[in-house]
């Protein structure tokens, strides 16, 4: 077996790109906020928002206080209400069933694809066949979330919903930069959020997000919607009810520093991806890419029967490691009352999935070590098997 590297290992690096990008950048860029005192949705977020619109290939990129309120602020603009039904995973995390369940609207949760680890199209189909027969619930938005960072499947999803009336919201957190089929996440879905939690592929130091839209409507209303429902023409007229989910200057003149590395860092990522593919034994099954395609591998996520065992192992041996989701959302206390379908692929996967190291800067000999104590693990099982 390969050596321990002599640096530790770690599952993300959210300090790296600093010393890349350089520490004296970042601080130049906070003095700048700290002379013109433009602390709340200052000139920073206007001109990450203006980026990040050119970057997606969108009209309108609207920065906002976390990928939550990046969620919750389009289905306030799609008028999201009790007595609509809203589609979701449920292997993900939490933010997008919360996101419909706190305007009062009922998630509905879906199974997700064994293979790709995302929304089960077939599954969608079902589960809105299921609420029409019921006949309780008005049809209004399913959330596609690109688990890891992988595109969810936009044709089948986009097809299947817009037949019966429905928007559908992209949850790129986990996938900023990645493609379907030669759009950039950002442009693929009717609208898109996304976060810039530090462990994101494109990430600030605290939180952050950011809505996507080529809607001129939509855009106003997330507008006002980020400030308490403000009316453009008179601010003390708040024309609908809105929330304080404005970014912070400090938090997008990160991501302006950020961005300047951010494309390396998606090949970076892309390569240790591409070696885990080849490398790893095939006693770990892979997460499936949809043909033409990108991930942008926010996290790098295998499956096999000893998840357990595996991850006890990985600890040992000095590689960190860590089980997301190990509960699907509709099993979670607080939604509860919405498990009403069965989900099989979804629990199959929370007890199955391990995600491991993955980030820009992972060095060489830390992926040959990682690689060589997996396949020794693996080559150990299909021994005792034989
Ligand atoms: C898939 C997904 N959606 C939404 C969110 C919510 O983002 P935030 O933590 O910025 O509110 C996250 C964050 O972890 C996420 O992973």
């Amino acid at each position: 077996m390969t050596n321990k590297p002599s640096k530790p290992i770690n599952l993300f690096d959210v300090q790296a790109s600093q010393k890349i990008i350089g520490q004296e950048k970042f601080l130049n860029a906070f003095q700048t906020i700290l002379n013109h005192g433009g602390y709340a949705q200052g000139p920073e977020c206007r001109e990450l928002d203006a980026k990040l619109a050119a970057y997606s290939g969108v009209k309108f990129c609207n920065t906002c206080s976390s990928g939550t309120d990046a969620l919750i602020l389009p289905l306030m603009a799609w008028g999201v209400k009790p007595g609509d039904a809203v589609f979701v995973s449920s292997f993900t995390f939490v933010a997008s069933a919360e996101a419909a369940a706190i305007l009062g609207a009922t998630p509905i949760f879906v199974d997700s694809c064994e293979d790709t680890y995302n929304m089960d199209p077939k599954d969608l189909e079902k589960a809105i066949n299921e609420v029409k027969k019921e006949g309780k619930l008005n049809l209004k938005a399913v959330i596609a979330v690109d688990i890891f960072g992988n595109p969810a499947d936009y044709d089948e999803i986009m097809r299947i919903a817009h037949a019966n009336g429905m928007k559908v919201l992209s949850d790129a957190a986990q996938s900023y930069g990645s493609k379907y089929k030669g759009k950039t996440s950002g442009s693929i879905a009717d609208m898109t959020a996304t976060s810039f939690y530090p462990t994101k592929p494109l990430a600030c130091y605290g939180d952050g997000g950011a809505c996507f839209t080529n809607s001129e409507s939509e855009d106003a209303m997330i507008k006002s919607s980020r400030v308490h429902g403000m009316s453009p023409e008179d601010h003390y007229d708040n024309v609908r009810l809105g929330l304080t989910a404005r970014m912070d200057s400090f938090q997008a003149a990160v991501v302006l520093q950020k961005l300047t590395v951010f494309e390396k860092e998606l090949v970076e990522r892309e390569k240790i991806a591409k070696r885990y593919d080849t490398e790893l034994s095939s006693y770990f099954r892979k997460q499936r890419v949809l043909d033409n395609c990108k991930s942008a591998y926010g996290l790098y996520t295998i499956n096999c029967d000893d998840r357990d065992e595996l991850m006890a192992y990985l600890k040992e041996n000095g590689i960190p490691c860590g089980a997301y989701y190990p509960r699907p959302v509709h099993t979670q206390t607080a939604y509860a009352k919405w498990n009403t379908r069965s989900l099989p692929d979804c629990e199959k996967l929370s007890k199955t999935v391990l995600s491991i190291p993955m980030h820009p800067y992972l060095d060489t000999e830390s992926m040959d070590y990682i690689i060589n104590t997996m396949n020794a693990f693996a080559a150990n099982k299909s021994s005792k098997a034989a």
